[in-house]
């Protein structure tokens, strides 16, 4: 690999297609030249809820065009392009496929290589994008839809699982709590907005797993008590739950998040204090919650630990940290760009099988 080159990312693992192209001069950091997302959120809405083979549809729709985005944005064109990085799993197989697909196509039409690049990796990596990147070794905190992990990170492909959940994830917890609640889709940032209004301490809801001697996290039990909570309230509203409304339903709102943020907190101080590392790193769509960073922050600052986040608008899905995991990977010579152009991707792909 030349010196100087240039990885366009492609990710399409769920309802979002984000492409971006980053720079890598070098061992320098690799430099994001541009990247452009597109959401589906607005399509999914109507269905409380993605539905996969829409997703699959609209990535097809709108991949090309993203990638001519980011390469007018970046002055640049196809053929300045060296490898062409694509998000092989986890996810949903049909929208993963899309992605694979035209990355590959690019690839074997440009005779330029391809990377197939883990979705969980690329959110581990992405605070390296930000103005303030960490430095390895660091604590991570991965928490997004689908996962909820705490890790040893000692560099690139070196992961190290300490804990994880048992059932449900952190996003999963808001997203079904917003649900049940008739917060719609997507559940997150419906719910935190809406616990701004409301008193976390109102009411009192379990915090799985919080004093076990062990870093994993439940919060499958969660959802429950906020559905048995919303059931009377909403008898006492003569409503459906669905229903709830006014300051009991924010006060509810704020009391789930209060839950899943001391615990994702407690837990993450905890495996700082196991590994003795003086850096938490946070990743994943959930690391855009405000009150989980300044809960983290406050934290970490009372005991000199150093917490980095990807930017907010790359704290969700986009190809800017799937270009970036690919960079990193190239540059830290743990995986060579492939020539081989047939694909596959791996809906379910646990991140121990990429590690180094
Ligand atoms: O990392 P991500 O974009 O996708 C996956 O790889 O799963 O994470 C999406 C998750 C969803 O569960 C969404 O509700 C949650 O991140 N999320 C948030 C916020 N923004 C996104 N959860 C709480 N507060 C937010 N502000
Ligand atoms: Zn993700």
């Amino acid at each position: 690999m030349a010196k100087d080159y240039c990885v366009l990312g492609i990710e399409s693992s769920c309802d979002e297609t984000g492409v971006a192209l980053v720079r890598v001069q070098g061992q320098d950091l690799p430099v994001l030249l541009a990247h452009a997302l597109y959401s589906q959120i607005e399509m999914h809405q109507a269905y409380g809820g993605v539905v996969p083979e829409l997703a699959s549809r609209d990535h097809i729709r709108r991949v090309l065009p993203l990638t001519q985005e980011v390469l007018q944005a970046s002055g640049k064109t196809l053929q300045d392009v060296d490898v062409v990085a694509f998000t092989r799993g986890p996810g949903l197989a049909g929208a993963l496929l899309v992605g694979a697909g035209v990355a590959c196509a690019l690839g074997a039409s440009l005779a330029k290589p391809v990377l197939g690049v883990h979705h969980l990796e690329g959110h581990l990596l992405s605070p390296f994008l930000s103005v303030d990147p960490p430095e390895f070794p660091f604590v991570a905190l991965l928490v997004s839809g689908g996962h909820t992990q705490l890790m040893q990170v000692d560099g690139v492909g070196r992961y190290q699982i300490l804990g994880e959940t048992i059932d449900d994830a952190a996003g999963e917890a808001f997203d079904k709590s917003a649900k049940l609640l008739g917060l719609g889709y997507p559940g997150g940032p419906a719910l935190s907005r809406l616990a701004e209004m409301g008193d976390p301490v109102a009411f009192k809801l379990p915090r799985p797993l919080l004093h076990s001697d062990n870093l994993d996290f439940s919060f499958a039990g969660l959802k429950t008590a906020v559905m048995v909570q919303a059931k009377k309230l909403a008898s006492a509203q003569g409503c459906a739950v669905e229903g709830l409304h006014g300051q009991v339903l924010a006060d509810l709102a704020a009391s789930t998040q209060a839950a899943i943020v001391e615990v994702l907190v407690k837990k993450s101080l905890a495996a700082l204090k196991a590994t003795g590392l003086r850096r938490l790193v946070v990743a994943g769509g959930v690391g855009a919650n405000h009150s989980l960073r300044e809960q983290l922050n406050l934290a970490c600052a009372r005991r000199g630990v150093r917490v980095h986040y990807p930017e907010l608008h790359l704290c969700t899905d986009n190809g800017a940290m799937i270009a970036m995991a690919a960079a990193m990977r190239l540059q830290s010579g743990i995986q060579l760009a492939s020539e081989v152009y047939a694909f596959d991707v791996k809906p379910r792909w646990p991140l121990d099988e990429i590690m180094a």
